[in-house]
């Protein structure tokens, strides 16, 4: 390894998986803050740890980016659990023209290579892998992010419920910026704040919403940006952290989401229908309403 080069890692592989070096510099854009894998200069890496994304056309990216910015004979070390994609690591490594020593237990792979001196066909999985416009949508979109190649029906339904809205707002894990847009198409809204983990979702919200009211957040929602006294509040909230169902984060939204609404403030949001949200909704708006419900989706309106 070249101890004058950056070790670069993706993701938070499992430190009983696979060792990476301390200091090793964050690329995932799951990590606000972390570096962008498109803006590293090729072969600048000493080597690569990629905790390896669920969706094809993203781990292939991935994969891709990993054997561009590292110089040939560099160490890459690649695992998923076996049916989050673990078990294709290898055959798309191989078709990279990688060298692949696969191991694992019975529900993760690891599949270590070294970077080829000519690796093929990485241009076209970047391409295919990366940001473009989607004429089907009309959004600019990216592969991995949150329902990328097809409207959310819970999020259609929201805006369908969404009533006249006004003053200052926030869009919290805006996603492409679906919601944000039919927000920002009443006048009577004056500021909208989108924010989101992803920040492959931030940059496609950038180019779906062009609007001088929007601001665009990469950020934890939970804690970041800062938010008070805002007229309403509209999300449509995750309910998976990093793959695994997680009620707690829906929760937390509607927790981050009282506290930087003004007293009468609106909340509107979506979510699947088994998810347990009254409860906290009920605990801190004096009004929740169900507004909607329908194809395995409520809407509420909570006011504060
Ligand atoms: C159910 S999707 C909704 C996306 C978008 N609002 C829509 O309607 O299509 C939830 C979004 O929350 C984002 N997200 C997940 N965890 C987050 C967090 N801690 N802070 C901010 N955004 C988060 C995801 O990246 C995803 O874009």
């Amino acid at each position: 390894m070249n101890q004058d080069q950056p070790f670069g890692v993706y993701g938070l592989p499992s430190a009983e998986l696979v060792d990476v070096p301390a200091g090793a510099v964050q690329l995932s854009p799951l990590s606000p803050g972390a570096a962008a894998l498109e803006e590293v200069a090729p072969g600048s890496l000493s080597g690569m740890v990629v905790a390896a994304p669920p969706g094809t056309l993203e781990r292939r990216y991935v994969l891709a980016q990993a054997l561009r910015l590292m110089p040939p004979a560099a160490r890459l070390v690649a695992l998923a659990p076996k049916d989050k994609g673990g078990s294709r690591l290898r055959k798309e490594l191989e078709a990279f023209g990688c060298l692949v020593h696969e191991t694992g237990g019975r529900h993760q792979r690891i599949c270590e290579t070294r970077r080829p001196e000519a690796p093929t066909g990485l241009d076209e999985a970047i391409v295919a892998g990366g940001p473009r416009l989607e004429p089907e949508l009309g959004l600019w979109t990216w592969p991995g992010v949150f329902s990328w190649d097809r409207l959310d029906p819970g999020s259609v339904q929201l805006i369908q419920a969404l009533p006249p809205l006004a003053g200052r707002g926030a869009d919290l894990g805006c996603g492409l910026g679906v919601l944000s847009k039919a927000v920002l198409a009443q006048p009577t809204v004056t500021a909208l704040a989108l924010v989101d983990l992803d920040r492959r979702a931030v940059e496609a919200a950038r180019r779906n919403v062009p609007n001088p009211r929007a601001t665009f957040h990469w950020a934890d929602a939970r804690v970041e940006p800062p938010l008070e006294g805002l007229d309403f509040v509209v999300m449509n909230p995750p309910f998976h952290d990093r793959g695994a169902e997680d009620k707690a984060l829906g929760q937390a939204f509607i927790r981050r989401a009282a506290q930087a609404l003004r007293k009468g403030g609106v909340l509107w949001m979506v979510a699947n229908r088994h998810l347990p949200y009254e409860a906290v909704l009920t605990s801190l708006f004096r009004q929740v309403a169900l507004k909607s419900e329908g194809g395995g989706f409520k809407v509420y309106e909570a006011r504060k």
